[in-house]
């Protein structure tokens, strides 16, 4: 008999559930792989970037868009969180409506055009010192931030001395913290060595999302073949990089680092002019974090690293953004199992793991 491993239901505090006809078949894949919430980014189109109303052509609210993904089937999840897109329209009365209502509890900052559907986001510099940060400190909302520098070129964009994302954590980051020290921050999706020990330093306002890409792989397995299913934005990075975000995730009793898939799916992922940055990990996420955690050296058959992959998966998420842990359980068994390739009508999405031709090590059992 294979083993299993009995957790929590676990939270998946940043995914992407995009908009239209296909928002069904994303959350069902989340509900399928023992996902008890989510927190579901505002990179759509339109961006969702007021609090309530009606949809319009140019922006969506957290209250329509909710009520979408409500009907699409999250109703099942006991958490819906969606971040309001920081943009030119985002206004200190709105930060304070939101967080009274309820409706709001994190925004998201987007370097502009740095990654898809991030045309509307506004630099950096802008919010540092503005009366919308202040408010967010204020009411105690959750800044997401996709931590790399906007606007570099070329080798000051990604090279083995610095990336837009160490450059962002060595000279953005801290002013962020300086002049906002009661602001709560994730570092999404953290990819460096740079980030994970920045965040480690930090105070405990400050947590961070790691993707199972980014624990799993590097930038050789990308460049290899052109792996381009492999290709998301932060990119993977280097050896010593995934080492740290290792270590990050299986250091014992860690509260700060915890699961956020950025699954992020792609009808057309590679195009004549370019690739769409994104890896879609709905249906297999935890089974590739359990491997991760195996190949970071952790028995996840011991009291110890089943405890670590409980607190990145299920505990420290929900502690970092005052909810409860679930009280229901989901198991996997390690056992090898595959996912599929969804054909919609809008074109194919196609899961990381087939994408890189990876077997699961893990399947969910139930
Ligand atoms: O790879 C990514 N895909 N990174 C992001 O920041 C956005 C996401 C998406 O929306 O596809
Ligand atoms: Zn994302």
């Amino acid at each position: 008999m294979a083993e299993t491993l009995t957790l929590p239901k676990w939270y998946d505090l940043h995914t992407h559930f995009r908009q239209g006809a296909n928002v069904a078949t994303y959350i069902a894949d989340h509900l399928a792989m023992g996902c008890a919430g989510a927190l579901a980014m505002p990179n759509t189109k339109p961006p969702v970037a007021r609090i309530t109303g009606e949809k319009s052509d140019t922006s969506w609210s957290i209250e329509a868009y909710r009520d979408d993904l409500l009907a699409a089937g999250a109703d099942a999840f006991d958490q819906l969180i969606i971040p309001l897109y920081l943009t030119r329209e985002t206004t200190p009365s709105m930060i304070e409506e939101g967080a009274k209502s309820g409706l709001l509890r994190a925004c998201k900052y987007y370097p502009p055009h740095g990654t898809t559907n991030a045309e509307h986001g506004v630099a950096m510099d802008n919010w540092i010192g503005s009366d919308v940060f202040r408010a967010m400190e204020e009411h105690g909302l959750v800044l997401c931030i996709h931590g790399e520098q906007h606007a570099l070129a070329g080798p000051d964009y990604f090279d083995q001395k610095q990336t837009a994302e160490s450059v962002f954590y060595t000279n953005s980051l801290p002013r962020v913290l300086d002049t906002h020290p009661n602001l709560k921050i994730v570092c999404e999706h953290i990819t460096t060595k740079t980030a994970a020990e920045f965040v480690q330093s930090a105070p405990a306002t400050v947590g961070a999302t790691i993707t199972p890409q980014h624990l799993i792989y590097t930038v050789g397995h990308l460049i290899q073949g052109l792996k381009y299913h492999l290709y998301c934005l932060p990119i993977v990075k280097f050896e010593e990089d995934r080492a740290a975000l290792r270590e990050a995730v299986t250091t014992e009793g860690q509260s700060k680092f915890f699961a956020g898939t950025d699954s992020a799916p792609h009808t057309t992922k590679a195009t004549e002019c370019g690739c769409a940055a994104g890896c879609y990990t709905g249906g297999c996420a935890p089974q590739l974090y359990a491997m991760a955690f195996e190949a970071s050296e952790s028995d996840l058959f011991s009291d110890s690293g089943e405890a670590e992959l409980k607190r990145f998966l299920s505990t420290n998420g929900p502690e970092f953004y005052e909810f409860p842990v679930s009280t229901e359980t989901f198991t996997m068994e390690q056992t090898p199992s595959k996912c599929e390739t969804h054909q919609t009508d809008e074109g194919p999405v196609v899961p990381l793991p087939v994408g890189m031709d990876l077997e699961l090590a893990w399947a969910i059992t139930s």
